[in-house]
């Protein structure tokens, strides 16, 4: 993974959240029943390969792993290092650390080559 590249949204007040805030907000039931149907809504198939950005502690990424099945795979990127601590326990928690990974990097500097 590349370096992380100045980004001035850094200091924005809603990058300085803590994970558990992001864990305790994902499951509201508000938010929950949002991201159930933001899921539905990008039709993700069996075997599709899925960038999340800015993935936070995972919540998004583990869920979508789920949808891609065994052939597929999903990345999280977040430029917090607390955020891909957190995320990568999580996943291997819920048993799909083979099909789920995260890196810190910057929105501003992807560390892929195309085509993701
Ligand atoms: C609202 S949280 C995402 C929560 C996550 N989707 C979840 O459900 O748990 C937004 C995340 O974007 C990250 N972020 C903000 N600016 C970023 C940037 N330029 N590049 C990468 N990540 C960024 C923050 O560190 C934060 O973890």
């Amino acid at each position: 993974m590349s370096a992380i590249i100045p980004n001035p949204d850094h200091d924005a007040p809603w990058t300085k959240c803590s994970v558990d805030y992001h864990v305790g907000a994902a499951n509201r039931p508000q938010i929950q029943s949002l991201e159930q149907r933001s899921y539905d809504l990008m039709q993700i198939e069996a075997g599709a390969r899925v960038i999340d950005i800015g993935c936070g502690p995972g919540v998004d990424t583990i869920e979508l792993a789920g949808r891609v099945g065994p052939q597929g795979h999903v990345i999280g990127i977040d430029a917090d290092p607390r955020m891909v601590a957190a995320a990568n326990p999580a996943a291997t928690k819920a048993g799909l650390g083979e099909r789920v990974q995260h890196f810190v990097a910057s929105s501003l500097s992807l560390p892929f080559e195309r085509p993701v």
